[in-house]
């Protein structure tokens, strides 16, 4: 397989979402179709407004994974997220969707924005957001855009690296690569993605000679 890591452009953007959902499902999992649509929107969005090191892998051209991440000693700026905020405001009070689902769901990210401060109140460098396609994993692609986000890290000084992630989804490919559990903590929001999961914070020590 020949793949090419390149930057994001914002050409990408609509592809990333689709592979967000065909990993997470936002089509199945909202009752209410508006709703999940535009939690798919946000939730894409939002990685990609928290990174500053966006990456995404290309195979024969075709865009098959990418990797969102925000690296603390990069000088470029995270950008759109007061584009983003106005996004959620503006959907979520002026859209038609059903407000006892939009309810739950606003309830889940709140607790889960509270009960993950607790357990990570400073800004880390951290994977935001890390999707390869369903039909493409396996092949080493999240390894190569991982290894250049964390390449990134390394050559700027920095320290650790974090992620969110689930002890039922990808948190032994973390453990693989050297990731380290820090906390577990309680979430509705992974809740509605993977029932009975359990969220999990995760750190890698960056350092030469890896
Ligand atoms: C996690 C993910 C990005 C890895 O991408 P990938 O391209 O399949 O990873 P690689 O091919 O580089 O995997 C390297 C190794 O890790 C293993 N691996 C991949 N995903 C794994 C997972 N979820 N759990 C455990 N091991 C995993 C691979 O089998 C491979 O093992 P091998 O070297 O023995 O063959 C991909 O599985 C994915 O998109 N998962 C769904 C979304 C997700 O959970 N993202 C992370 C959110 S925090």
């Amino acid at each position: 397989m020949d793949i090419n890591i390149r930057n994001f452009e914002q050409a990408d953007y609509e592809r990333c979402e689709e592979l967000v959902n065909e990993a997470w499902q936002f089509d199945k999992i909202f009752a209410d179709k508006t709703l999940g649509k535009t939690a798919l929107r946000l939730y894409t969005k939002a990685g990609l407004c928290s990174g500053n090191v966006n990456l995404v892998a290309l195979c024969n051209g075709r865009l098959v994974g990418f990797l969102f991440g925000f690296n603390t000693a990069d000088k470029t700026m995270p950008r759109g997220k007061i584009k983003l905020a106005l996004d959620a405001i503006f959907s979520f009070n002026f859209k038609k969707m059903d407000k006892i689902e939009r309810n739950k769901f606003l309830t889940a990210v709140t607790s889960h924005n509270k009960n993950r401060a607790e357990i990570e109140p400073n800004k880390s460098s951290e994977i935001c957001l890390f999707v390869v396609s369903q039909d493409s994993r396996g092949y080493n692609i999240g390894t190569k855009l991982w290894e250049k986000f964390r390449d990134s890290c390394l050559a700027t000084g920095v320290k650790r690296i974090r992620v969110e992630t689930n002890l039922h989804g990808a948190s032994s490919y973390y453990e693989r690569q050297g990731f380290m559990l820090v906390s577990n903590f309680d979430s509705a929001l992974h809740g509605l993605a993977t029932p009975k999961g359990q969220a999990c914070m995760y750190e890698y020590i960056v350092k030469n000679g890896i």
